[in-house]
């Protein structure tokens, strides 16, 4: 090879060596072989050469120019995936890593009381059912021993919906959980041991009354003399004791009238007032936190129970008055308001777990 041959080829090939990307690599090639480069400068001439070194001189050049356009090629192809591999690794995401704190929604405390509720419960065996929003008249008055023009009737402000046909009865939006009690007897035969937590309606909107709210229902039935009045009290002790994590809590059982239960009881949790705070299980005055009872006769009849054969307890609470004591939240109507300053402020991470977090 003569020498200004040799002087570009090492020249050319110095410049792919160090060419450390892609646009360095046209580069290379433009300055070798593109129209004015180096090489392409040496082909144009052959012509002007004397006719006996034409041919090899030509040769020579032709040669060099494929083996340039080769090892080009070549690193062209190293270099594209080198800027591939770069790229899928900029690209990678770890989603071992956690995501950043608050970068996605809370746990309403509703929903985290409800798991609260439901995890103590489900530790003594209670299976959770659930039914329809909206019922007729009889799973949520009739079966329930509320007769038709009974006045209890008329202390659930009831919502009714426009009936289906002219002369059918209204279907309404339920007035309590109880309603799955009927539903659960008609489908299950004892031993039944139910919790139903769900939302409610009633027609009520004041400081503490709102339209909708929730409800956790509570049903036991068994062979009469297997559950008593005694058991209803220790198993609502043993719940109140677990949700506001008050081992000793002093607990009262009042009489109280529901149709559906017979005798009837409201249970009182003790509590005091501290420097404007409720502080549940110290002594001072008493409040009421849930109504219970021992399942009426005619409720099991309307359900298709044999009463002589069968007999049980059963209690309801609101959820909204045990998330308010339990977590220290002022207003009721807050709840339901989806102000995001009050969501963040009182809403639990995905990660809590029921009735972990303690209250105020
Ligand atoms: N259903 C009642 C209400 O909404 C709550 C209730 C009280 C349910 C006593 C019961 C019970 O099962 O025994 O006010």
């Amino acid at each position: 090879m003569t020498s200004p041959l040799k002087t570009i080829k090492d020249k050319a090939l110095d410049a792919l060596q160090t060419a450390a990307n892609l646009n360095a690599l046209d580069a290379v090639r433009v300055q070798f072989l593109g129209k004015s480069g180096e090489v392409t400068g040496l082909l144009k001439q052959v012509g002007s050469l004397p006719p006996e070194e034409r041919k090899s001189f030509g040769e020579q050049v032709n040669v060099l120019r494929d083996e340039l356009t080769q090892q080009i090629a070549a690193k062209q192809k190293i270099l594209e995936q080198e800027a591939l591999n770069e790229k899928l690794a900029s690209e990678t995401i770890d989603i071992s890593l956690p995501p950043a704190p608050r970068a996605y929604g809370t746990i309403h405390p509703i929903t985290q009381t409800i798991d609260d509720i439901t995890a103590i419960f489900a530790a003594m065996g209670f299976t959770v059912a659930t039914g329809p929003d909206i019922e007729d008249d009889f799973h949520n008055f009739t079966a329930l021993n509320f007769p038709l023009e009974h006045p209890a009737r008329s202390m659930h402000d009831t919502f009714f919906l426009e009936p289906d046909a002219p002369n059918e009865a209204p279907k309404l939006l339920r007035t309590h959980t109880s309603t799955v009690q009927v539903r659960t007897m008609n489908e299950q035969k004892p031993p039944i041991k139910i919790i139903v937590p769900g939302r409610v309606y009633r027609s009520d909107w004041d400081a503490t009354h709102v339209p909708m709210f929730h409800q956790v229902e509570g049903l036991i039935i068994d062979e009469i003399g297997k559950i008593t009045m005694g058991h209803l009290r220790g198993c609502l002790d043993d719940f109140v004791r677990a949700v506001f994590n008050v081992p000793n809590l002093t607990t009262r059982f009042r009489p109280h009238y529901f149709p559906f239960t017979e005798p009837s009881a409201e249970l009182d949790i003790a509590y005091a007032r501290r420097d404007g705070k409720v502080v549940i299980g110290e002594k001072g005055g008493f409040m009421e936190i849930l109504g219970c009872g021992m399942v009426h006769p005619n409720v099991l009849k309307a359900c298709g129970i044999n009463p002589e054969k069968y007999q049980g307890f059963a209690f309801g609470m609101g959820v909204e008055r045990i998330a308010m004591l339990k977590y220290g939240l002022p207003d009721l109507r807050d709840m339901f308001d989806s102000d995001l300053r009050w969501l963040k402020h009182y809403g639990f991470s995905l990660l809590d777990q029921p009735n972990r977090a303690t209250g105020n």
